[in-house]
């Protein structure tokens, strides 16, 4: 393994409360002994007969390289007989956690803050897909927030450096909520898409409170996403019909588009068309990151500069 072996952690951090909880790790606060900084410890308890994880290996040596003010800054790597640490700058909460306690009524967040935090999080996403890197798992839980009102890209546990032409990954990849059409139709063939779509359904979710898709099974998710944005066909989304996982059934119900602006309600002209451009069926028509952030909706913060 590439990372620097360095003292156990029990010795150079005192570990404090549990921050979270993942799907392989456990995130504590942590305090550096001799400096008194405050920082997170993400623990990955590894199986002495695999070894290191793969995943956390992708993990590691994809973070060390990625330096921007929206992306969590990976401090240090401890490796110790069988546990993985890594020490990363501390946040003082997930997105998730920041909805859950600070929205105001009906459980939105308010415009300028919405606003802020798109710009940072496309800001991040727009670092990444220049580094060649897609997250692939963007959602409220991975995005934290500190007390400077700072949004930053965490947990790239699944994220992994993509080359030219586009890789043939594992389609099991982005939490169903906000996973893109076109992954789960299962394709293979996608590329920084994947992460606009998610982080379309998440601004959706700033206005309203509540997750934009909460689907229960791929089926249902696809049932959900076509419900609002209608049933897409080869007049739609040209070569819909050549997914794996596309089903035409001659019976099923076809949905007619609905207005995205109902679904939202709250969100002005500019931030729905925005919207709409992260939420194009065609992974090709989808905005990107760096065209977000030049998009009209953002002129909000500029001017306040
Ligand atoms: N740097 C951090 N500062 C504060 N809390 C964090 C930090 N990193 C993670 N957390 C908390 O721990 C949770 C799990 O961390 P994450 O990196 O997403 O692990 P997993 O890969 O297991 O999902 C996050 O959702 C968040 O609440
Ligand atoms: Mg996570």
């Amino acid at each position: 393994m590439a990372a620097n072996m360095n003292h156990p952690p029990e010795k150079k951090y005192t570990r404090l409360e549990k921050l979270g909880e993942g799907t392989y790790a456990t995130v504590f606060k942590g305090k550096n002994k001799v400096t008194g900084e405050i920082v997170a410890l993400k623990e990955i308890c590894l199986n002495a007969e695999e070894g290191t994880p793969s995943t956390a290996i992708r993990e590691i040596s994809l973070m060390k390289e990625l330096k921007h003010p929206n992306i969590v800054r990976l401090q240090d790597v401890i490796h110790t007989e069988n546990k993985l640490t890594l020490v990363f700058e501390y946040m003082n909460q997930d997105l998730k956690k920041y909805m859950d306690t600070t929205s105001c009524s009906r459980g939105s967040l308010d415009a300028q803050t919405i606003a802020s935090f798109m710009h940072q999080l496309l800001r991040g996403i727009a670092y990444c897909h220049d580094q060649r890197v897609l997250h692939r798992d963007l959602k409220p839980q991975n995005l934290l927030i500190n007390h400077q009102q700072e949004l930053k890209l965490g947990d790239f546990g699944l994220a992994r450096a993509y080359g030219i032409p586009v890789n043939t990954f594992s389609n099991e990849v982005v939490t169903l909520w906000y996973r893109a059409p076109d992954v789960l139709l299962g394709s293979r063939m996608y590329s920084t898409s994947i992460d606009i779509w998610s982080a379309g359904c998440i601004m959706a979710e700033m206005y309203t409170g509540r997750p934009l898709f909460p689907g229960t099974t791929n089926e249902d998710q696809l049932q959900k996403i076509f419900r609002l944005l209608g049933t897409p066909s080869e007049q739609t989304w040209p070569g819909i019909s050549q997914f794996p996982e596309y089903k035409h059934k001659p019976l099923e119900a076809v949905y007619p588009p609905q207005l995205l602006s109902q679904y939202v309600p709250g969100i002005d002209p500019e931030g729905l068309d925005l919207l709409t451009r992260m939420l194009q069926y065609q992974p090709q028509l989808r905005i990107s990151a760096k065209d977000a952030l030049n998009h009209a909706y953002f002129n909000r913060l500029r001017l306040n500069n």
